[in-house]
């Protein structure tokens, strides 16, 4: 399957890194030979070549911060634009990996409906697209009998959508709840232990859990863009940001998750969410409520389901390798049917 990445940040790369490491596990079991032609940055440069990109020299171009200092060869092409590549590339799947706007969508949402105009299955790492868009890209999609999928926007890799939309396919899903963030979950987590709020966002930063701009993680607006997709994608609902009630864990002081502490419970920020509306807001719970015990970079998803009732699945919510997985997953579904 030949393949453009738009967005090369730290999700992309992780996605590389796993086509790369696994090429002869998906050649054998799935039988799956992942040829990436093309790559598109904001501002490290965009790069094609129709026969594929070596994965190695790529990761490494993208390490040294400019894609330019991939080896030139006969056939290579360094000056398109995003919209060339989406546009003229051979490519059959773009997957979408840039930082995710949850006010606008854009202008990942542009370079989806591109992508779908000029035929190419469509897999997201872009939680503003889905959360904001998510109807006028699925019929956009389905006009071209094209696919877009986006595992890896809600816990990463863990298959919190396809439990809902496979799994769960002949269930009634009424309400999601949850700890939709990594980096939210891995600070609380750090700061039981005694760290300071900074050196704990410091520290997600540094494990690559955080947002580009990690103030959508800690004032909550990445788990309500997640509750949203969920809301909109697996509930049948229509809501837009203004249905979610938002609030963060940065009014949250060491004193307040020490006090928690001496009383035997603990603080998670927790999405929940119905067809109708929903919240994000920091909860105290008792250290017996199971979400007490999700810890670190770890989320967890309760679907009230009928006639199932309650499912829970719990599993990594954020990290480079871990939502490049997501991709892969979303990949190993495309190729299954195509
Ligand atoms: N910043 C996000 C998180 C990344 O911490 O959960 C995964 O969506």
């Amino acid at each position: 399957m030949r393949i453009i990445l738009v967005g090369f940040g730290t999700v992309g790369q992780g996605f590389v890194q796993l086509l790369r490491d696994q090429a002869a596990f998906l050649r054998q079991a799935h039988g799956l030979i992942a040829n990436v032609v093309g790559v598109a940055t904001r501002s490290r440069g965009v790069l094609y070549h129709p026969n594929g990109l070596d994965l190695d020299a790529l990761l490494m171009a993208a390490q040294r911060g400019d894609l330019h200092t991939y080896p030139d060869s006969p056939g290579l092409i360094h000056d398109w634009t995003t919209e060339e590549l989406i546009a003229r590339s051979s490519a059959e799947v773009m997957i979408e990996a840039t930082p995710s706007n949850l006010q606008t969508g854009q202008p990942a949402t542009d370079y989806c409906l591109r992508a779908l105009e000029t035929h190419k299955h469509v897999i997201l790492a872009n939680k503003g697209v889905v959360a904001l868009h998510y109807a006028q890209v699925k019929a956009a999609a389905a006009a071209v009998q094209k696919q877009v999928r986006f595992e890896a926007t809600v816990m990463s890799g863990t298959p919190a959508v396809a439990l809902a939309q496979q799994g769960l396919a002949g269930a009634t899903i009424t309400r999601a709840r949850g700890i939709l963030n990594g980096t939210t979950n891995y600070m609380l987590t750090l700061m039981e232990t005694g760290a300071t709020y900074q050196d704990a966002l410091a520290e997600a930063q540094r494990l690559g859990y955080a947002e580009a701009d990690p103030a959508a993680d800690v004032e909550g607006w990445d788990a309500a863009g997640k509750a949203l997709i969920i809301a909109n994608t697996v509930l049948g609902g229509c809501l837009t940001m203004d249905d979610i009630a938002v609030e963060g864990i940065t009014q949250l002081t060491p004193a307040d998750i020490r006090d928690a502490q001496t009383v035997g419970e603990c603080y998670r920020l927790i999405a929940d969410v119905t067809p109708h509306g929903g919240s994000v807001r920091p909860v105290r719970l008792p250290l017996s409520d199971p979400l007490a015990a999700v810890k670190g970079a770890t989320n967890a998803i309760t679907y009230d389901t009928e006639p199932l009732g309650p499912v829970t699945l719990i599993g990594v919510g954020a990290g480079r390798l871990q939502t490049g997985f997501g991709l892969l997953a979303d990949l190993l579904a495309i190729r299954a049917v195509s």
